[in-house]
């Protein structure tokens, strides 16, 4: 069976590669890995490639950076001539952003079946660009592989028949565990990125801060109070801060660099996979608004403050160790307190995140196809 996998953006690298191992395991499948461009920066891009050991794309599009209409629009233009010349059974795509949509759309309508793996995820918020990405991609979609059990009833309510729904864990945590033994420590990468004496002081002891959803990013009012919050907690705490080039715009466009270096805040470059799995593991505290790290701190085990107001991931609250903090300086300050006082609540490892999701995703996916193929042959 020939399946176009697809990848565009950072979080997707990490999805993609036990999948490509998986699919290449299996004799019964043929891949062809096509990436979108939407990501494009050494940073944001080729350090993953190769400490993932992701094969290389068979096809770029380069599409690059552009507003949601204009990268939606590229992508499909750009990917249909693909899907003319691969002729694939299957088209897979992961998480939910706006390379997801795109080429899941394309597919759907030249009548090519659509694999999405991370379904079901629901965030409660459509202002949030990923959640229409999410709800509209489980609509195209014939299968549909999700990483907790509450995803399936998300789906269930909007129309999606449950045959179609497998649960099947978390290939962000795959690849986690396939790397963990990798990870670099702390200490090596404040040496190599930051002009402190104090590098390997601070890699006994620092926070770990993430910033670039746009809600929290794009309006210099917020961005800054958001800022001063954690330039306060940055005196109880040093954080360490890699930089997202979104973020790195906003910061420079708002004048907020010196509030940030005259701080206890350390801003790095965006890092690559094994540098920020030693910093995630080793960190006392995450503070966040991304989405797989809130999964990747549940497995490790080190608290997370998830600094927006709703999460689609609910099981790292309910099992894991994650806090919902929202944006209030108050309620950051609060919940920073708890972890520091070692009061934060205890976590286990959810159901299925034992490192073989890719596995189960390629299994069922040929079981399917076997199923799906001869009967159309017939
Ligand atoms: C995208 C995803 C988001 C994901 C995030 C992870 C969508 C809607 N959003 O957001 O879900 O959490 O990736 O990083 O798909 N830029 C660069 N170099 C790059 C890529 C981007 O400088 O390699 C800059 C550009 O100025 C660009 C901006 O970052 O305009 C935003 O990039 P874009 O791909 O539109 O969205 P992200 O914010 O990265």
């Amino acid at each position: 069976y020939r399946v176009i996998c697809i990848v565009g953006a950072r979080p997707n690298f990490m999805k993609i590669a036990p999948i490509m191992r998986a699919l290449e395991a299996n004799d019964r499948f043929e891949a062809t890995l096509v990436h979108t461009g939407q990501h494009y920066d050494k940073a944001m891009k080729e350090s993953f490639f190769e400490q993932l050991g992701i094969p290389e794309p068979d096809v770029d599009l380069g599409v690059g950076s552009g507003s949601h209409a204009v990268q939606t629009a590229n992508i499909m233009t750009a990917f249909e001539p693909v899907m003319d010349r691969v002729n694939p059974h299957l088209v897979l795509v992961v998480g939910d952003v706006n390379s997801t949509i795109a080429c899941a759309l394309v597919a759907v309508k030249k009548g090519i079946n659509v694999i999405h793996v991370e379904s079901g995820l629901r965030s409660g918020d459509r202002a949030m660009p990923e959640e229409i990405n999410r709800i509209l991609t489980d609509q195209l979609s014939d299968l549909l592989f999700t990483t907790e059990r509450s995803a399936e009833g998300n789906l269930t309510a909007e129309g999606i028949a449950a045959e179609k729904v497998h649960f099947v864990g978390n290939v962000m945590i795959d690849t986690l565990l396939y790397n963990l033994p990798r990870a670099i420590e702390p200490a090596q990468t404040f040496k190599q990125h930051l002009e402190t004496d104090h590098a390997s002081s601070l890699a006994q002891t620092f926070g770990l801060l993430t910033l670039h959803r746009p809600s929290n990013v794009d309006d210099p009012i917020v961005l800054e109070r958001l800022l001063n919050t954690l330039v306060s907690i940055s005196n109880e705490l040093p954080l360490v801060f890699p930089v997202h080039p979104r973020t790195k715009a906003k910061i420079e466009q708002g004048g907020f660099d010196k509030l940030l270096s005259d701080a206890n805040i350390h801003m790095l470059p965006p890092m690559g996979y094994l540098e920020m799995l030693g910093l995630m593991d080793r960190a006392s505290v995450v503070l966040t608004d991304s989405g797989g790290i809130q999964e990747e701190t549940t497995a490790l085990g080190t608290p997370c403050l998830t600094l927006r107001e709703n999460t689609e991931r609910p099981i790292t609250v309910d099992e894991g160790t994650n806090t919902i903090v929202g944006t209030d300086p108050e309620a950051i300050r609060a919940a920073f307190n708890t972890v520091m006082l070692g009061t934060a609540k205890g976590s286990s490892r959810p159901e299925y995140w034992d490192g073989k999701a890719a596995e189960r995703i390629v299994e069922i996916t040929e079981g399917w196809c076997r199923q799906q193929f001869t009967q159309e042959s017939s």
